[in-house]
């Protein structure tokens, strides 16, 4: 068997091959100014819950969802008037916003981790910006790293994480920035500093002319990034590790069940759920009931960032 790697030199047909992959569900790190990402395809719910399972992230968090131009930004997110000045001022670049969704847009709901909100980004590398033109969906990536590891700033730090686990590893030489872009929420009246990153916090507070709050915990202290941040509240009661309903519950499902209102997956399948999750809380999360049962679903693989966001689902 002759053995090849997933390392491929920026090319219009690696770009082509990795335009394939991404379009029929599957996983690409490509090369970013700020760090690789590990791309899907951000319509696609089986495609995003895939970048979960490999990073082995233990929550999900929502992804940054990538675009090749503000036009095409514009059928994701909506933009005010800041929202499209930053915009025109740092994109291509290391600026992630956070924004409301398009009431059109086709995205998973595992992209935005069932929040109402996108995070959107134009990046700046020329090969991240031929594939995302190639390809023609918005693409969720993550840094291309397992979970709680350092971001990759080169194509082989990938290959060495992930092995042949990633069918195309796109090699566009060392980042150029190395740190991950800066995250500005635009979703309220004053613009929040999610994360500070490639583009610098002043430049931003210029264009902006004014200065940005800094996100908080509940006890006021700064938020780490990817530490508590914003989740999914159902407005329906969450009841975990039910078998049955009572009167008036939905029953969220999680392997054969003749009585489930909805299953995440009748097989328990992990990646399944994952990509079901979302949709179907907000699907049973309507008048028709006065509760959400949910199954059990076991505490390993994907069932650990399933079963995180079901308990702050659950959390009164
Ligand atoms: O430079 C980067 O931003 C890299 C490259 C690949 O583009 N990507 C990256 O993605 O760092 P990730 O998933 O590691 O970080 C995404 C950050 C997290 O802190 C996440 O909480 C925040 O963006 N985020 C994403 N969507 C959000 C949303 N709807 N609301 C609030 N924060 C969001
Ligand atoms: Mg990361």
């Amino acid at each position: 068997m002759i053995q090849t790697s997933p390392i491929r030199p920026l090319d219009p047909d690696s770009i082509a091959a990795a335009a394939e992959t991404l379009k029929a569900g599957g996983l690409v790190a490509f090369p970013t100014e700020t760090v690789y990402g590990l791309g899907a395809d951000a319509t696609n719910d089986l495609a995003v819950a895939r970048i979960f399972e490999t990073k082995g992230r233990p929550r999900f968090n929502p992804l940054i969802v990538h675009l090749p131009d503000l036009e095409s930004a514009g059928t994701v997110a909506l933009f005010d008037n800041r929202a499209d000045a930053l915009g025109r001022k740092f994109w291509p670049g290391a600026l992630t916003l956070v924004l409301a969704r398009n009431p059109d847009t086709k995205l998973s709901k595992l992209t935005s981790a069932g929040l109402p909100t996108v995070a959107v980004r134009v990046p700046a590398h020329d090969g991240a910006r031929m594939l995302l033109k190639e390809v023609a969906h918005p693409i969720a990536a993550p840094s291309a790293n397992r979970s709680g590891r350092i971001s990759p700033t080169t194509a082989r730090h990938v290959g060495d994480e992930f092995g042949d686990e990633i069918a195309v590893i796109l090699d566009g030489g060392p980042c150029q920035i190395g740190v991950e872009s800066t995250v500005v929420d635009l979703c309220g009246e004053a613009p929040i500093l999610l994360r500070p990153g490639g583009v610098p916090v002043e430049a931003l507070e210029e264009a902006l002319g004014r200065t940005l709050s800094v996100a908080t915990d509940d006890a006021g202290k700064p938020r780490a990034p990817g530490m508590a941040g914003p989740h999914y509240r159902p407005s329906l009661p969450i009841r975990l590790d039910a078998t049955a309903a009572i009167p008036g519950e939905a029953l969220l499902g999680f392997g054969p069940s003749d009585t489930a209102t909805l299953n995440l997956s009748a097989s328990a399948d992990l990646r399944e759920a994952a990509a079901n999750l979302f949709s179907h809380l907000h699907t049973l999360d309507n008048k028709n009931y006065t509760g959400i049962a949910v199954m059990p679903v076991p505490d390993r693989g994907l069932g650990r960032a399933i079963n995180d966001r079901l308990l702050r689902a659950a959390a009164p």
